[in-house]
């Protein structure tokens, strides 16, 4: 008999069907969050869980006698109890290498959006508000040449810093652990302390994860150490923003503006952030595109495959759990 999965949402049928060479398949089948209750219910039986996007409390583990292995199709694991997995010797993989172009595509967007105001343009000519060509319509502020801090220097931070260095500016970086000195050679970047980041960065693009220490990174003192010119761009996780602070930071102008693409309390975006103009908002789709979300889904059906087989693909997060 094959061993009993469940993924939490519909994943493009080549995931499904490779899944299914392996394994007995159930799927949620809507393209939506589960609630704990119904998925602790669909686990009861099941040795593998494909997640995204789902939180896996440890009530949902509980429930799951069976399982072996968890799998996301996400770099980020945050929505999962990781210690109660690791309490449980369950192997947790996520997906490394396979949409850090993508996430930094959005990243830097948003950072061309916000600075060069694409957004309130575009709703200019849509509202019909353009009658004249002006001299001084819609200045923005250049991008090219300018100082882009990196707050974490990961794999998607330095593919920010690839793209920066194709707009000739200077990079800075800081991060919990300096970088090789070849890496920094790579791409120009400069190894700063925390407050020197945020202080000289023209544009701070947040590449952290969230986890205990880093909730709340970017609060009402970070943001009063950046230049009142200076756009924040967070395309990592919501809560390592302090959202009222940046909303009250945005609409005193002591920032120039911010891109965001991910919120603190998804999918409700703090109310006073609606209303301004120097802020542009994406629905956390970082690494929504149709080639890397089918390479997000294939690689977390292959590393469902290497766990359940026994087998130890290098995507787990949680190592202890297999030592
Ligand atoms: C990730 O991979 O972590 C993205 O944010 C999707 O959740």
């Amino acid at each position: 008999m094959k061993p009993k999965v469940f993924v939490t949402r519909p994943l493009p049928s080549p995931a499904l069907d490779l899944l299914a060479e392996h394994f007995e398949v159930a799927f949620h089948p809507m393209d939506l969050p589960m609630a704990p209750e119904p998925l602790a219910e669909a686990c009861r039986q099941i040795e593998g869980l494909v997640v995204a996007g789902t939180r896996v409390t440890a009530e949902v583990l509980n429930s799951a006698a069976k399982l072996r292995a968890v799998s996301t199709a996400s770099v980020g694991y945050d929505n999962i109890d990781i210690a109660a997995c690791t309490a449980r010797r369950i192997p947790v993989t996520n997906t490394v290498g396979v949409l850090e172009d993508t996430t930094a595509d959005l990243a830097f967007a948003l950072l061309l959006a916000v600075a060069r105001r694409v957004v309130e343009g575009d709703r200019f000519v849509r509202d019909g508000l353009w009658r004249e060509w002006q001299w001084g319509l819609l200045h923005a502020s250049d991008v090219h040449h300018k100082t882009l801090g990196l707050y974490g220097f990961g794999r998607i931070g330095q593919a920010v810093a690839r793209r920066g260095r194709g707009f000739a500016m200077r990079i800075l970086y800081y991060a919990r652990h300096r970088v090789a000195e070849a890496i920094e050679r790579e791409f120009e970047a400069q190894y700063v302390d925390r407050e020197t980041l945020l202080r000289q960065s023209d544009f701070l693009s947040l590449h952290i994860p969230k986890t205990p220490e880093t909730v709340h990174a970017i609060g009402a003192r970070e943001l009063g150490l950046m230049k009142p010119s200076a756009f924040l761009i967070n395309t990592a996780r919501g809560a390592v923003v302090d959202e009222p602070a940046l909303a009250h930071a945005l609409k005193a102008k002591t920032i120039g503006g911010a891109g965001l693409d991910v919120f603190e309390q998804e999918p409700v975006v703090h109310p006073a952030l609606i209303d301004l103009s120097n802020v542009v908002l994406m629905p956390h789709v970082g690494s929504a595109t149709d080639e890397t979300r089918l390479k997000m889904a294939m690689r977390a059906a292959e590393n469902l495959i290497e766990l359940l087989g026994g087998r130890r693909p290098a995507d787990i997060v949680n190592p202890e759990a297999v030592a």
